[in-house]
């Protein structure tokens, strides 16, 4: 039996609406921090509850579809065989907390690792990128455009200060340059977010060091459906279960920064 994409779609959204709509209601009440790995590794109990939320409804609609989640509430996944749901309820958790926005829902749809729908929903803008294989993306059902080649020196990079300070990843002196070089810098803590705003043109690259499938699954189906490429910091493809530095351009640029910044 085919899969019948445009339901699984319209569930989605369905659900993402309904899921911001939640997140937007909590911000009455007293939220309860924790941390995980260290200090700045926060989550909430709406973390928890929105993917929980997701989980039982895919579940009960979808009992054959497996979830890998952030937050441990799905399945656990070894491979990606089948339809696998990778949700990041949200992403930008510290934005969430401190800021009550700059956060987004995060989800990438995979059947056998291959991207066939991917959303960002950012929930306090009201504003859901999405992409299907092969049909394009859409912000709020407008079409993205496909992307256009930029220079670096007229290029907005997404980079986090981390980056270009000491650190157990990269040399400092490594990214400096291109941060000089570049028409301006950014980062926004949302590392869906950021790959949106590369989607919709807001942003010409996006580079980190280290994130997590969820962290990435919805937004490398958006970008590349506009004619971005995603890859590792080296040019390599990504890792759909484990963790991977990430680099996210618009063409040309990608090759540019590629070969005159890293590969120098
Ligand atoms: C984090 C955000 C942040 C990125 C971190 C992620 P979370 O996700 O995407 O921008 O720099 O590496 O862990 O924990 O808020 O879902
Ligand atoms: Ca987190
Ligand atoms: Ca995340
Ligand atoms: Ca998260």
């Amino acid at each position: 039996m085919s899969t019948n994409w445009e339901q699984i779609n319209e569930y989605a959204q369905q659900w993402i609406k309904e899921a911001g709509d939640r997140i937007q209601e909590t911000f009455e009440k007293e939220l309860t921090v924790q941390t995980k790995s260290n200090r700045k590794d926060l989550v909430t109990n709406v973390d928890k509850e929105t993917e929980q939320f997701f989980i039982e409804r895919i579940k009960e609609t979808f009992p054959t579809h497996r979830v890998l989640g952030e937050e441990g509430f799905g399945d656990d996944v070894s491979a990606l065989d089948g339809i696998v749901w990778i949700i990041d309820p949200i992403d930008g958790t510290m934005n969430f907390i401190h800021q009550q926005r700059n956060f987004a829902i995060s989800i990438g749809i995979f059947q056998n690792g291959i991207g066939m729908l991917g959303y960002i929903y950012d929930v306090v803008h009201d504003e859901l990128y999405y992409a299907q294989k092969g049909k394009g993306a859409f912000l709020n059902d407008q079409p993205l455009p496909r992307l256009q080649p930029v220079s670096i020196r007229e290029a907005i990079i997404s980079l986090n200060a981390t980056w270009v300070t000491e650190n157990m990843r990269i040399d400092p002196k490594v990214l400096a340059p291109l941060v000089k070089e570049a028409r301006g810098t950014r980062s926004y803590g949302s590392a869906a977010l950021e790959m949106a705003y590369v989607a919709a043109g807001r942003l010409d690259a996006y580079i980190t060091m280290r994130l997590s499938p969820w962290d990435f699954a919805g937004g490398l189906i958006i970008v590349e459906e506009v004619g971005g490429i995603v890859t590792n910091l080296y040019g390599e493809p990504l890792h759909l279960l484990g963790q991977n530095s990430v680099f996210v351009s618009k063409p040309g640029l990608h090759e540019e920064i590629l070969t005159q910044y890293i590969r120098k």
